[in-house]
């Protein structure tokens, strides 16, 4: 269950601290090195180059996301991360691409509770949407991971996903010339590791979305929300319901980590696997609401099979957890008012980006 880099950020961590087994030390130390190899990466503001423009395809009232200083966006990088993101020979068996857990038409979701890995290993947690991940300053339900790049080390060698390996990973795209050539277009060097981890973050940097109806409501068109999804609108950014407190911002999330209050006793440790605090304890990253009605089920676990569920569960307050917020408590609402704040999550939907064809396979 604990994914692969973080685990051994941990140990790493644990053991420095309890200055225990040397052994140990020394076995985690490649992976240590190849973590900060794919991580040294500083980001800049520059826009990018204007051919890029059409691949940003930005909508109205977005910022352009940093790009890091080594991995500027072009039109090269981004192909081969495209072809990368769709390619099976990631995993050990050649049986799954990350497109198997990140489906367009599912806003890059997988529409299980828990994913399936190679020979339909479960793993322990609910794939989300990758909407936006430019915008994040953390991956991961726990945020543990910093950068997509350093990100794309973990589906690669955890057990429940491509249970496979970096290294082997290269040895084996190197045999195709194809990979080779676009390879030396894209980051003038051999196939490896570091282009690998930048070609697919290029690619994730460009999966922004921002063109549902309500976005369109915000740039003035008045008739883009119905009645029932303007009610449902105020009640969500009103403090009778205080969802926009923690769904707050152009991406619906200011991506804090939080208590909604699921179980009394959780499962998953939460954000309290990587810091080891019990006041981290059942806290999770709040997740964007951008195209939410495609990417049931719902929460870490994918225990909240449809919205209805999750606007109850809102509703009756939650389980009592000393970690959850105060802003979870039992909402007085009546049903009209649950029907309509369903249909304003409703209007979160971007038809344009689940559909856009420059994100399908060649
Ligand atoms: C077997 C299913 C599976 C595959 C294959 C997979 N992922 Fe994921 N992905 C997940 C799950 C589950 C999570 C949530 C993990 C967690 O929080 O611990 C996740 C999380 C992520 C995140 C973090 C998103 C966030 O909001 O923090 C990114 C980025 C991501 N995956 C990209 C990729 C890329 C790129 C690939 C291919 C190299 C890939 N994934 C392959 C299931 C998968
Ligand atoms: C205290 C902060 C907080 C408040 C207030 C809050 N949420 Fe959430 N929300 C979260 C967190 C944290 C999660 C993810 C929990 C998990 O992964 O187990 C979440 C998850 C969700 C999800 C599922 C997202 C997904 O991709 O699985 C939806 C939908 C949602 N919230 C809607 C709402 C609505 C509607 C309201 C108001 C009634 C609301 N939230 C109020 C913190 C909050």
């Amino acid at each position: 269950m604990v994914r692969g880099l973080f685990a051994a950020a941990v140990l790493l961590l644990k053991n420095s601290r309890e200055k225990r087994s040397r052994a140990l030390f020394a076995g985690l130390a490649p992976l240590f090195l190849l973590v900060l190899a794919l991580g040294s990466c500083r980001y800049d503001t520059a826009f990018p180059e204007p051919d890029t423009k059409a691949l940003l395809n930005l909508p109205p009232g977005f910022e352009s996301p940093d790009f890091p200083e080594d991995n500027a966006l072009t039109q090269e990088r981004w192909e081969l991360g495209k072809r990368l993101f769709y390619e099976p020979a990631l995993s050990v068996d050649s049986s799954i691409s990350c497109a198997s857990c990140h489906a367009q038409n599912l806003a890059f979701s997988d529409g299980r509770a828990v994913s399936l890995g190679v020979a339909d290993a479960p793993g322990t947690r609910n794939a989300p949407t990758l909407t936006n991940v430019a915008y994040h300053p953390y991956f991961m339900r726990e945020g543990g991971v910093t950068t997509l790049e350093m990100q794309v080390g973990v589906p690669i060698q955890e057990h429940a996903e491509f249970n496979f390996n970096f290294v082997l990973l290269a040895e084996r795209l190197s045999q195709d010339e194809s990979y080779q050539q676009q390879s030396r277009q894209a980051y003038n060097r051999k196939i490896d590791p570091f282009v690998i981890s930048r070609a697919i973050a290029t690619f994730e940097r460009t999966l922004i979305s921002g063109r549902s109806a309500y976005d369109r409501f915000l740039q003035g068109e008045n008739s883009a929300l119905d009645a029932a999804a303007l009610h449902g609108k105020d009640l969500f950014f009103s403090e009778r319901t205080s969802c926009s407190s923690c769904h707050a911002g152009f991406d619906l999330t200011a991506y804090a980590f939080e208590n909604n209050g699921l179980y009394t006793d959780y499962a998953d440790p939460g954000r309290a696997r990587l810091t080891g605090l019990e006041s981290d304890r059942a806290l999770f990253k709040v997740p964007t609401l951008r195209n939410i009605a495609v990417t049931a089920p719902y929460m870490h676990d994918g225990s909240l099979p449809n919205l209805e569920a999750v606007v109850a569960h809102y509703r009756s307050g939650g389980q009592a957890h000393p970690n959850k917020s105060a802003l979870i408590r039992p909402l007085d609402l009546t049903d009209q008012e649950a029907a309509d704040l369903l249909a304003f999550l409703q209007t979160l939907t971007d038809h344009e980006f689940l559909a856009d064809p420059k994100f399908q396979p060649e």
